[in-house]
């Protein structure tokens, strides 16, 4: 086998078609990495034989940094969630991270070399109304990141979470007006969202080789947010 500091970097990034993930790809390619995005129609994470269907199929194409970036976040109070909603969050921002590291990790462990980042959020830490499912879900993903950077630590794979704050993203102008965004770039130290491109460059280092002792950690990268 050849060893990862010979051979070009492949990377598997979910949720690549806009936002944050779309950056990521971007940011990735720029480093000489090569990317495969595949769409919800080859990889739907709602779906878990979908995922195992892709896992099977992928799993010996030689992934060494998988990106868990693909999420969703429907709002309600906890009174009116929906048992379909709550399972398609569950199943979307944590089952399928949990499968797809199960399913590209062994590759990882054989040739002693791996990176695994999961797009966590503020909201894994802090909370606001209606983010009932979505916080459980980025909490459980914190929770994940930490015993797998334990297990996997061994075998020269660090897995990170990145928390990003407010991201300039449909997903952001989904859930908030455009006066809910005016007030929250006020109350950001930095008075402004993030853009996608800044969360990518966070990735980028932990996806790297020059990353080569920070493992099991959720980072903030929020403008300062979470500080008040
Ligand atoms: N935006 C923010 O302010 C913010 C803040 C903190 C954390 N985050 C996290 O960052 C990540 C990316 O957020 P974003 O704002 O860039 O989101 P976005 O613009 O809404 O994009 C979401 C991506 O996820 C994909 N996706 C959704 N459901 C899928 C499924 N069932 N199967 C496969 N792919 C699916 C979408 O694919 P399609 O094109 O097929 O729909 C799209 O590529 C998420 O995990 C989110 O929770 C975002």
């Amino acid at each position: 086998m050849i060893s990862p500091t010979e051979k070009k970097l492949k990377a598997l990034i979910t949720g690549a078609s806009r936002g944050i993930g779309a950056a990521i790809v971007i940011e990735l390619e720029s480093q000489g990495i090569e990317v495969i995005t595949p769409s919800r129609n080859i990889l739907d994470l709602g779906d878990p034989i979908s995922v195992e269907n892709y896992i099977t199929k992928e799993k010996s194409s030689g992934i060494d940094i998988l990106v868990n970036n693909a999420g969703i976040n429907f709002l309600n109070d906890i009174t009116d969630i929906n048992d379909r909603d709550w399972q398609s969050m569950i199943q979307i921002n944590l089952t399928s991270v949990m499968q797809l590291i199960r399913g590209f990790s062994p590759y990882m462990k054989q040739q002693n070399w791996g990176r695994i980042i999961n797009i966590s959020s503020i909201f894994s830490i802090v909370t606001k109304e209606s983010r009932g499912a979505y916080s459980a879900t980025k909490a459980g993903l914190n929770g994940l990141t930490r015993t797998v950077a334990v297990e996997l630590a061994p075998y020269g794979i660090l897995v990170n979470a990145v928390c990003p704050g407010y991201v300039q993203t449909d997903l952001t102008v989904a859930n908030n007006s455009p006066e809910q965004i005016l007030q929250i770039s006020s109350h950001i130290p930095i008075k402004r969202l993030a853009q996608p491109a800044e969360i990518a460059k966070l990735v980028s280092f932990l996806s790297s080789k020059e990353n080569s002792y920070m493992t099991g950690q959720s980072l903030l990268i929020d403008g300062g947010f979470t500080c008040l």
